[in-house]
This record gives C-alpha cells, structure tokens and sequence, in this order.
C-alpha cells in the first residue's frame, strides 16, 4: 500500500488568507523552519493500481498534480479512481466541484449523513448533476468494502464512527448522537493504515484499532484547546469543533505516544499550531513522544 500526504494543514490551509498569526506571518516572510503547506488530503493505492482520493479540498488542482506520473495514454484522463469522505466539511468536500471537468461521474464514497448533507445544506452533488455527475457508494461504519479492482488488487477500506460534530451548515439540522465524522482504515496486503483526521475523542476502541495498525495518520489541528481563544481567532475551544488538542492531561500526545506498534503522523494541523514550526519548543514534545509531524508531499509505502 501507498499513502500520499496531499494536505497537511488544517481547513484554511498555510498561510490562511485572512490570518496574521505567527506562522502565517513567519510563512510570508519566507522565514526558515515553516512552509506553506495545502490543506487536508491524502491519497492512497495499492500494488500500483490507481490512487483513492481522501477528502477533496479546495487546493484539489494542485494536489492531484502529485499523483501523475508515468505517460499518459490518452488525451483526457484522471490520476484517481475515486474520491472517499470523512465528513461533510467544507475543507474536505469543496474540491469535488473542482472536478466537475470529469468524463465520467465521479465515483464518490461517504455514509449517508455527508451525502444528505451534500445534498440538502451544501448541495455540491445536486450541483454536480448538471456537470459529471456524481455515482455515490454508501460506507456504513464497520462494514469493509473492496475498492480494488479485482481479487488480486484488494485494497479494502472501513469506516469507523469518529465523531457526532455536524458542519456548521448542517447544525439545524443534525440529530442528537448521529455520525457524522468517520475515520478510515485501509488495508492491503496485510498491512493496514487508519486516518483518522478528525478526532473529537480518543477511547479504547479506537486506540486498539491505532495499535493494530501499521500507520496512523491522525489529528494534530491544534496544540491547546483555548488556541483560537488566546490568539482572538474564534471563540470555539478545540473540543468543541471536533478536535482533542495534542498538549495536556486530557489531550491525545500522552495517548498516541503509549501506542507501541504503528508508525505516528500528524495531519489537518492548523496555521495557528506551534508544532509547525520546525524549531518550536512543541514540535520537540511531539518529536520526543515518538509522533511524526506530517509534510506536503510524504509517501509512505508499507
Ligand atoms: C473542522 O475541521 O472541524 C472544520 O474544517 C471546521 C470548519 O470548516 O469550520
Ligand atoms: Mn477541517
Ligand atoms: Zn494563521
């Protein structure tokens, strides 16, 4: 199996437009230690086959881009297969209307909250009819389905219910204890790899499923829960947008860093986390804990 990391900021991406926070800034002024990094996406393949597109962000064009490679057999072709959802996010949906260009209907896979919500709040597969089209293939939490092409080319993928956080679009209309944040598991060839990009809580079920993963590629949005608070950014903590902070008694460092087996990644980091920057005090207690910080770009082959 083959994991691409397209994205590793967090919605907004870095630098953020509108933002002047010290990362933002130190990225602008080309300062060393901190890139501009995409926002959230992966891809994944196995045995060569084509990649799976993870979460379609607004920086989709360019991200898709990392994905070419050999010579084209013909005039028009995509690098992806198809595109699977976390949630209904804007972050991590917006790009679908960027492939609308498509030949064929895009092959897109989520539970059937995101496609309710794709279709009634922000309505990007209705939208979507008049161009491509959109063939929808509905993930349940807990039952793997085969996205490879035969036998041969497994590549199975599993949802597992991360989150009952709706888009803030969607908030009217969400019902108590629904699901509407799932992570993934892959697995290909006995090896196995779990994204899980956001994380509202960490409890035994989920930890067993990170340790008997061979790689995790996990939630890292921000450093402390009142991070948007102390900068005057938002008034919403972390917890309450659906994202355990890294630091504290509570926080997931102490918990990912306990895990023995699988290979530790950051990912949807947001501009505002100190872990970006490559010297930070934060970035070390990261390092220490065994926890890698994730990059624009990282392939990791298992
Ligand atoms: C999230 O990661 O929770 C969302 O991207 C937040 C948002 O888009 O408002
Ligand atoms: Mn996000
Ligand atoms: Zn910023």
């Amino acid at each position: 199996m083959e994991v691409k990391i397209l994205g590793t900021a967090a919605g907004g991406g870095l630098p953020q437009w509108n933002c002047n926070c010290p990362n933002c800034q130190a990225v602008r002024a080309s300062s060393a230690g901190v890139c501009w990094l995409n926002q959230s996406s992966i891809a994944v393949r196995a045995n060569n086959q084509p990649w799976f597109l993870v979460n379609a962000s607004p920086d989709v064009r360019q991200q898709l881009e990392l994905l070419r490679d050999g010579k084209p057999v013909s005039i028009r072709s995509s690098p992806i297969a198809g595109i699977l959802l976390t949630d209904a996010e804007i972050d991590h949906t917006t790009g679908l209307i960027l492939l609308r260009e498509s030949s064929e209907p895009l092959r897109v896979y989520g539970t059937d909250t995101v496609r309710i919500a794709l279709t009634e709040g922000f309505p990007l597969l209705s939208t979507l009819a008049g161009y491509c089209g959109v063939k929808w293939s509905l993930l349940e939490p807990g039952i793997p389905i085969n996205l490879g092409l035969d036998a041969a080319n497994q590549l199975e993928v599993e949802a597992f219910p991360l989150a009952a956080k709706p888009p803030k679009y969607m908030r009217h209309k969400a019902v108590a204890d629904e699901v509407w944040v799932v992570g993934f598991t892959f697995r290909a060839s006995g090896k196995v790899m779990t994204y899980a990009p956001g994380l509202a809580q960490l409890d035994d079920t989920v930890l067993e499923r990170f340790e008997s993963s061979d790689c995790i590629l996990i939630d890292g949005t921000c450093w402390q829960d009142d991070e948007l608070v102390s900068l005057g950014i938002a008034n919403r903590k972390a917890r309450e947008m659906g994202h355990l902070p890294l630091s504290g008694a509570e926080g997931s460092i102490q918990h990912l860093a306990q895990l023995r087996h699988p290979r530790k990644i950051l990912v949807h980091i947001n501009n505002t986390n100190p872990i970006l920057m490559a010297n930070s005090q934060e970035r070390q207690v990261v390092e220490k804990a065994g926890i890698e910080v994730g990059d624009d770009g990282l392939t990791i082959e298992l």
